[in-house]
């Protein structure tokens, strides 16, 4: 069964069409990069996909969950990693986890807790400082932690490594494939070229409000993979 799957997914805001019959299908284990200049549609499909918007026409169906009729429990499949995640500032990451987590019904001692932030690439003693000393990329590493708290089975990430330096990249890009690895289905919104090269299965262009799927990452360098998708806005 699919994860996710998008089908002829149509949106309007006002007379502005962002998405024009989008199909998008992932399965279990696969990480989908979704490229598209600004105003592409990116964020659109994902807050689709979080049933924050509804389409006008079209099926968003999550785990065989009808995302527009039933959004808390396609939610419940799905942790979400916006472009700056939101962290109670005063508390430290170890207690945002446990919060976060005790709110999604979990219930985790602080060993499992310290074992997931490690894991997510946080050391210990940024764990026990105030959130409010931690950088965009720390910040991410407690939504991963969350999410692989969570067990989600869809992880949508939006621009996730914009901002962060080459080696906080890395990490990050190392952890989204171990979680793939563990079967999590990965959507990422994204302008990082070179990251989709060593992460990405898969590579689609958002344009006209569709996805065009033709570009295999793996046979490409990213001074190619940006030469096909300069190509592809033009058409
Ligand atoms: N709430 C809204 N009301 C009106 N128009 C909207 C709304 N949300 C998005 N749009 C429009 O829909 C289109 C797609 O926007 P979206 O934010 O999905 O693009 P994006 O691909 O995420 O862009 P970026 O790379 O800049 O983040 C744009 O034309 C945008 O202006
Ligand atoms: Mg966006």
């Amino acid at each position: 069964m699919n994860v996710l799957a998008m089908t002829n997914v149509q949106k309007k805001f006002g007379a502005r069409t962002a998405l024009d019959g989008l199909d998008l299908k992932l399965s279990s284990g696969e990480v989908f990069a979704l490229l598209g200049p600004n105003g592409a549609g990116k964020t659109t499909t994902i807050n689709l996909i979080l049933g924050f918007l509804k389409a006008d026409v079209g099926v968003v169906d999550v785990c065989g969950i009808d995302a527009a009729l039933e959004p808390l429990r396609a939610r419940q499949h799905i942790a979400y990693i916006p472009e700056q995640v939101a962290l109670y500032a005063t508390m430290s990451g170890l207690d945002n986890l446990r919060y976060f987590t005790t709110l999604a019904g979990l219930t985790l001692d602080a060993e499992r807790s310290s074992e997931l932030l490690t894991e997510a690439g946080l050391t210990l003693e940024a764990q026990h400082r105030p959130a409010q000393s931690y950088s965009k990329g720390m910040r991410q590493k407690v939504g991963i932690a969350i999410a692989m708290a969570r067990s989600a089975k869809l992880l949508l990430l939006d621009e996730p490594t914009s901002g962060l330096d080459p080696s906080a990249s890395a990490e990050f890009s190392r952890v989204v494939r171990a979680a793939a690895d563990r079967g999590t289905a990965v959507l990422m919104a994204t302008h990082d070229l070179y990251r989709i090269k060593e992460l990405a299965d898969r590579v689609g262009v958002l344009h006209r409000g569709r996805v065009a799927e033709d570009i295999d990452p793996a046979a490409l360098d990213h001074v190619a993979l940006e030469q096909i998708y300069m190509e592809r806005l033009s058409t």
